[in-house]
C-alpha cells in the first residue's frame, strides 16, 4: 500500500498512474477512522479508477486547543483498517509544513451565510480552516470527485458552496450517516468515550427521532423544548445547541411552511467530549 507524507511524491505517483478517462476519487478525513469512513471509501471505490484518503488534523479547524491535542491519532491502525477496503487506496498523511508551507493559517471565506450558523457560531474560524485546508487537499490531489459524511451536514453544504464559488473542478457527493447497533452516530470522537459514556450518549440519537416525531405535529419551538429538557435530566451532558433549519441555507425554522425540507442539528458535550448528530425531519 502507498503511504505518501509529501505531495511532490503523491504527484508524481498520481501522474504515473494517470491516462484517458481516468478519475481520481477522494475521501479526506483527520484520521481515527471508522466504518463511517470506510464506507466513503467503498463509495469512491465503485465509482473511481482511483481512490486517494488524506489523514491530516487539521490545526486551523480547531478552536479548543485542548480539542486539538487531544484530537486522536492512530495513523498506523488506520493504515490496517484501509488495507481491509482495499490495497490499492493511496494515503496521503501530509506534515503541517507540506500543507501550509510555514503559514499556518486560515483564509477568510463567505459562504453566503451557511457558515454563521450552529458549528460555525459556536466554533468561531471553524469553516474558515475546513475551507483552507479542503481547497489546499484538491489542489494536490486534484479529485474528480470527493466524498463527505452526512453526518458533518453543515461542513458538505458549505464545501459544495465552496467548490461552486471557487469553481474548483470536483464533484461534490454527500454520503448517509453510518451508526453503530446502539444508534450513535460513528465519529472518531467516539474513541474518547468510556463505554458507560458511549451507553449514555445513545440517547442523541433517540431524542433526535423523538424530535422527528414532534415536528410533524408541533412547532419548532415546541420540539425545541423537549430536546432542551431531556438533556436537562442528564448530569454530565451539556446540550450546546438544538437547531431545526432549512435544509437549504440552514437559516432556523421559526415558522414551517410545507415547501421547504428541514433537518435538525445538535450538538452535546459528554463530559468533555463534544459529538454532534443530525436527522433529516421531511
Ligand atoms: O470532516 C473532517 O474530517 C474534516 O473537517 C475535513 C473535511 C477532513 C477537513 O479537515
Amino acid at each position: 500500500m502507498l503511504v505518501f507524507n509529501n505531495k511532490v511524491d503523491l504527484n508524481l505517483c498520481l501522474q504515473s498512474k494517470s491516462a484517458p478517462n481516468f478519475s481520481i476519487g477522494f475521501v479526506p478525513t483527520m484520521g481515527a477512522l471508522h466504518d463511517g469512513h470506510l464506507s466513503l471509501l467503498k463509495e469512491s471505490i465503485n465509482n473511481n479508477k482511483l481512490t486517494v484518503i488524506s489523514i491530516f488534523v487539521n490545526p486551523t479547524q480547531f478552536n479548543n486547543a485542548e480539542d486539538l491535542e487531544k484530537y486522536p491519532r492512530t495513523l498506523d491502525n488506520d493504515i490496517e483498517k484501509i488495507k481491509t477496503v482495499s490495497e490499492a487506496i493511496i494515503v496521503y498523511a501530509p506534515t503541517v509544513e507540506d500543507i501550509y508551507e510555514g503559514n499556518t493559517t486560515s483564509q477568510h471565506y463567505n459562504f453566503d451565510g451557511l457558515e454563521h450558523q450552529m458549528e460555525g457560531k459556536f466554533r468561531p474560524g471553524h469553516f474558515d480552516g475546513v475551507g483552507t485546508v479542503v481547497k489546499r487537499l484538491f489542489e494536490i490531489v486534484k479529485p474528480n470527485n470527493a466524498y463527505f459524511g452526512e453526518k458533518d451536514f453543515q461542513q458538505l453544504q458549505i464545501i459544495k458552496k465552496l467548490v461552486e464559488k471557487e469553481k474548483l473542478p470536483v464533484t461534490i457527493i454527500g454520503c448517509p450517516i453510518h451508526r453503530d447497533s446502539s444508534g450513535l452516530a460513528m465519529s472518531s470522537r467516539n474513541q474518547r468515550l468510556t463505554d458507560e459514556e458511549k451507553r449514555q450518549a445513545t440517547i442523541i440519537y433517540r431524542v433526535l427521532n423523538q424530535a422527528k416525531v414532534l415536528f410533524g405535529t408541533k412547532s419548532a419551538k415546541e420540539v425545541h423544548n423537549y430536546v432542551a429538557k431531556s438533556f436537562a435530566k442528564i448530569p454530565n451532558f451539556d446540550l450546546e445547541y438544538f437547531e431545526i433549519a432549512d435544509e437549504k441555507n440552514l437559516l432556523t425554522c421559526v415558522r414551517k411552511s410545507k415547501n421547504k425540507k428541514y433537518r435538525a442539528f445538535i450538538a452535546v458535550f459528554v463530559n468533555k467530549i463534544r459529538l454532534i448528530d443530525t436527522i433529516s425531519l421531511n
